[in-house]
């Protein structure tokens, strides 16, 4: 067993074993009287090989969470590392080349080039970067994806849920070592959405691929073997093997919280308090 010094600090500390890490990450959006608290100095450790949900109401900092983790959004404080790279303070070049070769990214918009048929949405990112998908590989995902037939297709000639899987292939055509999921089953009707998470499971088990991602859905996250709960941009919860009954229950306490709360601050001046 070894419990090294370099194991606890953070940064280079067992880069093996951490696909993305952030120490203190707060973003703020905007400034003075609009400002928005975003992110409220996050720690969090994502372990590599493994399939994490994250949950939480909307704008508790999901999204924000996850651009900040995959470099694509600047952050306002705090450190950023995928694997053992320090990612905040990368020039914008060697950031771009570091989540080309890294990072497979779906987006809660899709983000398809309206342009471009299926087929070569999912491997525009490869094709930019001047390498050869492995025809296997995206055969494999094409096919799971169901979009074997939708492959000529524009986004414009394809359903919400299509657009989805091929962004879903996208993410998926270089094999990244580190996929970022934003609501990926959001659009999907319940067969396509297990059929997406299956995938995003098996690339997990029997590819050894890392996967985040935000889901409001506990059936969804139950596939995850890690859930870890937003709250106005911080961390409030998080479990382990998640079921769908343990993620509701978690989710329904959470919002009596909420609720009573707001109801609370809304009602300040109509409320009876219990008397004394
Ligand atoms: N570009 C921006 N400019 C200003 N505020 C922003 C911007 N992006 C996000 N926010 C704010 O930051 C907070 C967190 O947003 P974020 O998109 O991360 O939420 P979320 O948890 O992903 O929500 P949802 O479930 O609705 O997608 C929200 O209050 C949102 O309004
Ligand atoms: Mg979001």
């Amino acid at each position: 067993m070894s419990t090294s010094t370099a194991e606890h600090s953070p940064g280079r500390a067992a880069a093996d074993r951490i696909a993305a890490r952030a120490r203190q990450l707060t973003k703020a959006y905007g400034s003075g009287e609009t400002a928005v608290l975003a992110l409220d100095s996050v720690d969090v450790d994502i372990a590599r090989g493994r399939f994490t949900a994250v949950m939480g109401p909307s704008g508790s900092g999901k999204s924000t969470l996850m651009h900040c983790l995959a470099g694509l959004d600047t952050v306002s404080a705090g450190q950023v590392w995928l694997g053992d790279t320090e990612i905040t303070g990368l020039k914008d070049r060697e950031l771009t080349r570091l989540r080309r070769d890294r990072i497979g990214f779906m987006f809660q918009s899709f983000n398809l080039i309206p342009t471009l048929n299926a087929a070569e949405n999912i491997t525009l990112p490869m094709d930019i970067a001047g390498q050869k998908p492995d025809q296997k590989w995206l055969d494999q995902v094409i096919d799971t994806l169901g979009l074997r037939d939708r492959l000529k297709h524009r986004p414009s000639q394809l359903s919400g849920g299509q657009q989805q899987r091929v962004a879903c292939a996208r993410a998926l055509a270089s094999r990244p070592e580190l996929i970022f999921a934003d609501e990926p089953t959001g659009n999907l009707d319940s067969r396509a959405g297990l059929e997406v998470l299956g995938f995003l499971r098996n690339a997990v088990d029997d590819l050894g691929q890392t996967v985040v991602m935000v889901t409001h859905d506990p059936g969804a996250a139950a596939h995850s073997d890690l859930v870890i709960f937003l709250g106005d941009g911080r961390i409030v919860d998080e479990m382990e093997r998640p079921t769908a009954e343990g993620v509701l229950e978690r989710m329904k306490r959470f919002d009596l919280t909420r609720s009573a709360f707001d109801g609370a601050a809304e009602n300040t001046s109509d409320v009876t308090l219990d008397k004394d």
